[in-house]
């Protein structure tokens, strides 16, 4: 067995929590405001002030911040809407839930985001909007996707799950240009509420029509039993809205931290063979460090890459897996070999250990796993 694997195992992602989370945790048990307390709206308030946005509303997923920004666009049946085919699943069943269709196009080979030249290749007279993913936290190109929009009359959601914190090629914040944007809290998130949301609205009407529906349907002014229209239990809970605060304090930290690891992987990557790194950022664009995802070069066997690296104590995972191939999307027509940039990417990039907590020679372990895996 070679050395390393009698190391302790380096999994794929982990939380960074502590005693803050704790204390504001157990501040919420004992006020006895488990849901629609002060917490949440605390964590709607210092999220909103961090991204230098009006306004924020909580949900319980980012999927469901989705949901609620394809409901507040209004696209539904009859609509297409144009969108990025290498991201995760929700991106596209958002649209589904609403009747609308997903158009994928092609994305760019180093930023691996929605080409802005393939959206304007697949307009139709059908098109009502378009939803970019800001995929592993690199900036999509906004300013180009708004011309789009602003020349077609098209609506904009931002799928921002992975890129809270990024910066676009004119120096703004993701979810920060006037556009629906949402924000996802999964664990492996950059900030986490264990399962929770954001969802950034345009302007104040929406929002309301945003906080209306996540909490079945109610009005501010209405009681329990009162429901305004069409709604679903979208909320996010005070326990979780807790996490959110106490992570939203230490978020500037943590996001550097992960910026430094990233820093760290681009050093020991220097020299391993058939691997490339990605890009922090070009021009003025920044990532925003969500995974540490690698591109294999063409012939290497990525499965046996992975085992390799498994028996090395070191947790690797293929991401992501093109969603215009999922069973329910070749249903709409969509199959292999129709978005050849999006596809080879996907053939070949490898999602490596990256949290927080990394330090310096665990990098250096998997960075040397690695190339002994790829030898
Ligand atoms: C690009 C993207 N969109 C949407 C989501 C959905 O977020 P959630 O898992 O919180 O529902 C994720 C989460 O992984 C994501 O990465």
């Amino acid at each position: 067995m070679p050395a390393a694997a009698r190391t302790d195992p380096i999994p794929l992602a982990r939380p960074e929590i502590d005693t803050r989370e704790e204390t504001l945790v157990l501040e919420v048990l004992r006020s006895g405001r488990l849901s629609l307390g002060p917490m949440g709206e605390r964590f709607e308030r210092e999220l909103a002030e961090w991204l230098g946005v009006e306004d924020a509303v909580a949900v319980s997923s980012g999927t469901t911040a989705l949901h609620l920004g394809v409901r507040a666009l209004g696209w539904g049946p009859g609509d297409e809407v144009l969108t990025s085919p290498f991201s995760f699943v929700a991106s596209a069943n958002c649209l589904l839930y609403e009747g609308a269709k997903p158009i994928f196009c092609d994305v760019d080979p180093v930023t691996l985001d929605l080409d802005p030249a393939a959206v304007e290749a697949a307009l139709s007279e059908r098109s009502a909007g378009i939803l970019p993913v800001h995929i592993f936290g690199y900036p999509a190109a906004m300013p180009e996707l708004e011309a789009i929009a602003a020349r077609h009359g098209l609506g904009l959601l931002e799928d921002a799950c992975e890129a809270l914190g990024a910066v676009d090629s004119e120096g703004r914040r993701v979810g920060a240009r006037g556009n629906l944007a949402t924000f996802a809290f999964y664990a492996n998130k950059q900030l986490t509420t264990g399962e929770g949301g954001m969802i950034v609205p345009s302007d104040p009407a929406v929002a309301a029509k945003l906080r209306s529906e996540r909490n079945q349907g109610r009005a501010p002014d209405m009681g329990w039993l009162d429901h305004g229209g069409v709604g679903f239990n979208y909320r996010l809970s005070d326990l979780a809205a807790a996490l959110g605060v106490a992570q939203t304090e230490k978020l500037d930290r943590m996001l550097e931290r992960r910026a430094a690891v990233a820093a760290l992987y681009e050093e020991g990557l220097v020299g391993v063979e058939g691997v490339t790194a990605p890009s922090a950022g070009r021009g003025a664009e920044r990532r925003s460090w969500f995974v540490y995802v690698v591109r294999l070069d063409d012939g290497i066997d990525r499965d046996a890459t992975i085992a390799r690296l498994a028996e090395q104590g070191i947790a690797a995972k293929a991401y992501l897996p093109c969603i215009h191939l999922f069973p329910h999307l070749r249903e709409l027509g969509y199959g292999g070999g129709q978005f050849p940039v999006a596809e080879a990417a996907s053939a070949g990039t490898l999602a490596l250990p990256f949290f927080t907590a990394l330090d310096e020679s665990q990098v250096a372990r998997v960075c040397e796993a690695l190339a002994r895996s790829l030898s």
